[in-house]
């Protein structure tokens, strides 16, 4: 299973990085916002910044286009920032052209905003390399959104499609489990959720107490 942090904050994607545990990242235009990141050069660089960080690892970076020519436009922009690029595309009837658009260009793209397996379907008969079920948001709306991976995982399965299911909208540990053992190809989560994946309160304990011991032991 390959991990993405969801983020567009370089210290998290460091901090993670460091850990030797990272494979990518997501942003979307609601994180990028969140760093106070304006304007088409400084967005551009932040998007190179995150690219120079995770050497080698996929970093998806959202079209603000919703209509076709925008995205196409916007994507192949993107595309040229770094090889390590995805370009993220909404699920709508303009960004499913789009996908297919940039996989006959060999571009990679993540199918971003998919509620529904149907929808997973239609990306990955589009061509997408990505699609990005969202299952915190369905959660929140009573509606287990762990189900809908399941259900995507097993049609992926039964047509042997490319596109990889990578699981966003990641809330905690517990997802990240259930998406592992249903077989998800990716998860992207905050930071913190990567570093609750460490903790156990039985490792603590039994640190305390090898400490303790271990200084019995006079090593210095
Ligand atoms: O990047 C898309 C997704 O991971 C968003 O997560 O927590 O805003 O539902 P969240």
């Amino acid at each position: 299973m390959r991990f993405f942090i969801d983020t567009a904050n370089l210290n998290e994607i460091r901090e993670i990085n460091n850990l030797g545990i990272l494979d990518g990242v997501t942003t979307n235009p609601s994180l990028m916002a969140k760093e106070g990141i304006t304007g088409k050069n400084n967005i551009f660089a932040h998007y190179k910044a995150i690219c120079d960080i995770v050497d080698g690892g996929e970093v998806s970076a959202e079209v603000l286009s919703t209509d076709y020519a925008g995205m196409i436009r916007e994507g192949e922009e993107l595309a040229e920032i770094h090889e390590g690029i995805v370009v993220k595309v909404p699920m709508t009837k303009d960004g499913i052209r789009a996908i297919h658009y940039f996989t006959n260009k060999d571009i990679r793209t993540n199918c971003t905003l998919v509620f529904s397996a149907m929808q997973a379907l239609v990306a990955a008969k589009a061509g997408a390399s990505f699609v990005s079920p969202f299952v915190g948001r369905l959660d929140d709306i009573s509606t287990d959104g762990l189900d809908l991976i399941e259900s995507i995982n097993e049609i992926f399965l039964n047509y042997d499609y490319d596109t990889e299911i990578l699981a966003a909208s990641i809330r905690h540990p517990m997802h990240i489990l259930k998406c592992a053992e249903i077989g998800a190809h990716v998860v992207t989560a905050p930071a913190k959720v990567f570093l609750d994946l460490l903790n156990h309160p039985l490792t603590d304990i039994g640190l305390k107490k090898f400490v303790e011991d271990g200084q019995k032991l006079k090593l210095h």
